[in-house]
């Protein structure tokens, strides 16, 4: 990230999350309707970039990561279902699920633990849309490639004796594989059993169709240029592996099939899943079936 500034993919996917609403007839993947308010004056500008006539990757993105939050937040549901109450949002950016989430999901402590250039930048954000933020709502400044974790949460109320789920989403493709190996491992040192670790990944360029390696040198250098390169792919059976590897019992990474007809086909989207991203879910001791790769 570029210094003193919030991440500029932070603000590319809010601004991905609001086109889906606005370009994208209902039913809708999500309904954020903050992502538009966080982005402030540069709203409009960022938002319609992802107009039906944009490239097909932002068309891509427009339905892929609105797509990853709700995968995410059904997870969250699921397991506020079975009791949990906490969620860390690792990497949180402008995501808004603590402000928006369902009533019935009231009573759930939500950490959004972020770098603090783009965590200061989305506080002042909300001090100016003026809305009162929710109970239970913690702010957490911690950079992943220089301070734990643990040490960052340990000054605040979470419970690491009871289960939380972790959403991780928009961050490792950005860490070193080091980082996120080490990350993983703290993760499953600090989550209690019944806790659950859910991340996108995306896959090596060399496995993509050809149109993603045409696109490849346009969005490093964009990348490059926001002080956010990508540096870290896995292959499904690698990652499965990273985390097994961390200690975590179980790593469902859901096909894309599975994740298309559930989502995709569900609201008739023309636009497909992209096919360069996966999802993953790592479990604490849980006693839930699951087998790697599984369909959901
Ligand atoms: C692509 S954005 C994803 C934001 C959010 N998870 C979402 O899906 O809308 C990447 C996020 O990772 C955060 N990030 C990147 N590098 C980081 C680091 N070293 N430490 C903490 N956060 C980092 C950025 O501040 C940004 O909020």
């Amino acid at each position: 990230m570029n210094d003193g500034e919030p991440s500029q993919t932070a603000l590319q996917v809010a601004a991905a999350r609001a086109a889906h609403l606005r370009f994208d007839p209902p039913p809708h993947l999500l309904e954020d309707r903050f992502a538009e308010l966080l982005l402030g004056a540069d709203a409009e500008r960022s938002i319609s970039a992802y107009g039906d006539d944009a490239p097909w990757i932002l068309l891509e993105n427009r339905l892929f990561l609105p797509f990853r939050a709700r995968y995410a937040e059904d997870l969250v549901a699921d397991a506020h279902g079975e009791g949990v109450r906490q969620l860390v949002v690792l990497g949180a950016g402008l995501d808004s699920f603590a402000l928006r989430r369902p009533s019935a999901l009231a009573d759930l402590r939500v950490f959004e633990v972020d770098h603090p250039a783009t965590q200061r930048w989305k506080r002042r954000r909300l001090e100016a849309i003026g809305d009162p933020l929710p109970d239970g709502l913690d702010f957490v400044e911690c950079d992943f490639e220089t301070t734990s974790l643990s040490d960052a949460l340990r000054e605040t109320d979470f419970h690491a004796d009871a289960p939380a789920i972790v959403s991780w989403l928009g961050v490792v493709y950005y860490l070193s594989k080091e980082t996120t190996a080490r990350a993983l491992a703290e993760l499953r040192g600090l989550l209690a059993p019944g806790s659950a670790v859910v991340l996108d990944y995306q896959f090596p360029m060399e496995s993509l169709p050809q149109r993603y390696r045409d696109v490849f040198a346009q969005q490093s250098a964009w990348l490059k240029g926001a002080g956010e390169p990508q540096v870290n792919r896995y292959r499904p059976e690698a990652l499965q592996a990273v985390l097994i590897e961390a200690g975590f019992e179980q790593a469902e990474l859901p096909e894309r099939g599975a994740l298309e007809a559930r989502y995709f086909a569900a609201i008739g989207s023309k636009i497909r899943m992209a096919e360069r991203f996966g999802m993953a879910v790592a479990r604490v001791g849980s006693a839930r079936q699951s087998t790697a790769r599984s369909s959901t």
